[in-house]
């Protein structure tokens, strides 16, 4: 195949335009399509910015070429751009067309497993064996395009703000944000190890000891952890931290990145952002990301409850249990089967099922024998529309709230309208929560949020009563970010550690060097994390991060692409004194 002379890009397919007609242009890109029709041959030529409709007439020097063409072949069209007698209104360039006076085939193509623009139709598998053939769609085009855009957007706001880019390691101690660690063996000293960063949390607040006051960094992470549609094993934070300042502060930096990195894609977000304390997010949604674009939210119908003549909640309140209501609008008139099919769901989602209430044809009717005149005086007494269905779970609180949360984001779906942005932040999270396994206590963010000054005193008598200067940031129901004000003073970093059941020895050997560096002039700081590929998920109405990450890995932890984790030679294994377990 003879090499093209001297590439040079100088326009792109999609971008030619009606003022474009009569000029010679040279272009180059992939074959989406190829047609012949009455002696003439199509070809929709696909680069990044779009596509054009290249025509090769009879008078084209070489028409043999044509048969080294297929779909994903890369050429090079010289030729004269003319307008098109019907203009094609789908397609940017459709005024226009390629007159093709000189075609050069740069690659050939097998023919491809799937098309770019079928990626709809084939499964992940596929599409993440051969990515970059997925890359080429239309659709993923577009979101590295905006991502891009948004990373640099993100830069320059922060650099506006003062924020200081600085980078941290990859390869250093572990960083506890309640994930496991990716470890990379040390070949000089063997038997030990680095661990990647699950965040650059404490080298971020080191930063604040050297006093750099205000540091960002858009910076990738690694968790081992079980992967979900808004998780990856590596993923990108937009990191922030900064000195001599409170939450408020920080929650306005952030409604002010977040209206300009929204507005990328035409959205007005409204600043100030809603706050609720942890504690209402948990009794109202039965949540700590509620999703604010769902209308309806849990009620403690507990008191009613134990007026009803039922065995079944005569029971369960005489077991504690409390009993929780959604009540869905318009919900009165689902079907039979429909509300098994919701007491089956609930009961998948890890509840125990639901108790329906409702006013059908003959007046108001229940699954629970309470009678009609109880539920019609219950619709009155709590103004429920009487055109709901409302659903009850009985549990222990935690459980019966966790459960009605779960059938409420459910139920809800019709009402996640991806063009609403229900932005909130939540705040006065626990400090610490108690972790059955270990039976200990764990850290509820990371061990160096620092708990309100007015709960101080309940570290030692009630821990689990402490609240932090802990916030989220929540978008429709997914946790865009988290952060905290961090603890600045030695000793009361010290007994945090210690309440989370460190020995001293560990304490010394984990985090020595970071509480030796509190003992030389640590300035108050607080600082947040944004999850930078949720964001973008969000900014795209993609329903999965995979969709934004250029290279992801599947759900259990495999990058189909490259075949990784791989096994290594018996020489590398040696190298790092690591013998493998059989
Ligand atoms: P946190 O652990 O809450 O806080 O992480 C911050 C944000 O990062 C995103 N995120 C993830 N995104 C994709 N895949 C994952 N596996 C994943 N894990 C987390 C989420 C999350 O809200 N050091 C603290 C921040 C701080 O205190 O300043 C931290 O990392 O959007």
């Amino acid at each position: 195949m003879a090499e093209a002379k001297h590439l040079k890009r100088e326009t792109y397919c999609g971008e030619l335009r009606q003022e474009h007609a009569g000029s010679a242009v040279t272009v180059y890109g992939w074959v989406n399509n190829m047609r012949e029709l009455g002696g003439l041959t199509f070809i929709d030529l696909r680069d990044r910015e779009g596509l054009l409709q290249v025509v090769v007439n009879e008078s084209f020097p070489e028409p043999a070429l044509l048969k080294r063409i297929g779909r994903e072949t890369v050429l090079a069209v010289s030729g004269r751009v003319v307008k098109r007698a019907k203009p094609n209104p789908d397609l940017a360039s459709g005024q226009v067309e390629l007159l093709a006076e000189r075609i050069e085939v740069l690659a050939a193509s097998e023919v491809p497993p799937f098309l770019p623009e079928s990626r709809g139709n084939v499964s992940e598998e596929l599409r993440f064996k051969h990515r970059y053939l997925d890359l080429r769609s239309a659709a993923l085009q577009r979101n590295f395009r905006l991502r891009s855009k948004v990373s640099l957007l993100a830069r320059n706001f922060l650099d506006r703000e003062g924020f200081l880019d600085i980078e941290t390691p990859m390869l250093s101690n572990a960083t506890p944000e309640g994930a496991r660690d990716y470890l990379v063996p040390s070949r000089i000293y063997k038997g030990k190890f680095f661990a990647l960063p699950q965040s650059p949390q404490q080298f971020k607040q080191l930063l604040m000891v050297s006093g750099f006051e205000r540091y960002y960094q858009i910076v990738r992470c690694f968790r081992d952890e079980d992967l979900r549609a808004d998780r990856q094993p590596e993923f990108t934070q937009i990191d922030v931290e900064m000195s001599f300042a409170e939450p408020d502060e920080m929650f306005a930096i952030m409604e002010r990145l977040m209206r300009e990195l929204f507005a990328a894609r035409g959205f007005d977000v409204a600043a100030p952002f809603r706050r609720m304390p942890y504690a209402e997010a948990m009794a109202r949604y039965g949540s700590d990301k509620p999703d604010l674009r769902i209308p309806f939210t849990i009620e403690d119908y507990t008191a009613e409850a134990a007026a009803w003549d039922s065995e079944l909640i005569r029971t369960a309140l005489a077991n504690g249990a409390k009993v929780k209501g959604l009540a869905i609008p318009d919900g009165g008139s689902f079907s039979r089967k429909q509300l098994d099919e919701i007491n089956e769901t609930a009961k998948k989602l890890g509840g125990k099922g639901v108790i329906w209430m409702r006013r059908g044809d003959e007046g108001f009717k229940s699954s629970l024998k309470v009678s009609p005149a109880a539920i019609a005086a219950l619709f009155a007494a709590r103004n429920i529309d009487p055109g709901a269905l409302l659903l009850l779970v009985a549990d222990a609180e935690p459980q019966a709230l966790a459960a009605a949360g779960r059938l409420r984001e459910h139920l809800g779906r019709r009402f996640q309208d991806k063009d609403r942005l229900e932005f909130l932040w939540v705040t006065d999270f626990p400090l610490f929560f108690y972790n059955e396994e270990e039976k200990r206590l764990d850290s509820n963010h990371h061990p160096f949020t620092s708990p309100r000054p007015e709960d101080t005193a309940l570290l030692e008598s009630e821990p689990l009563a402490v609240k932090a200067i802990a916030y989220d940031l929540v978008l429709n129901g997914v946790e865009l970010g988290g952060g905290s004000k961090r603890i600045h003073d030695i000793a009361l970093q010290r007994r945090v550690f210690q309440l989370l059941n460190l020995p001293d020895k560990e304490i010394e050997e984990r985090f020595g060097f970071f509480l030796r560096a509190l003992a030389f002039g640590a300035p108050p700081h607080l600082g947040i994390a944004l999850g930078f590929d949720r964001l973008m998920m969000l900014l795209l109405g993609e329903d999965s991060i995979r969709e934004i990450i250029a290279f992801p890995k599947t759900t259990s932890s495999l990058c189909l692409l490259t075949g990784s984790p791989s096994s290594v030679s018996q020489r590398q294994l040696d190298d790092l004194g690591i013998a493998i377990k059989k």
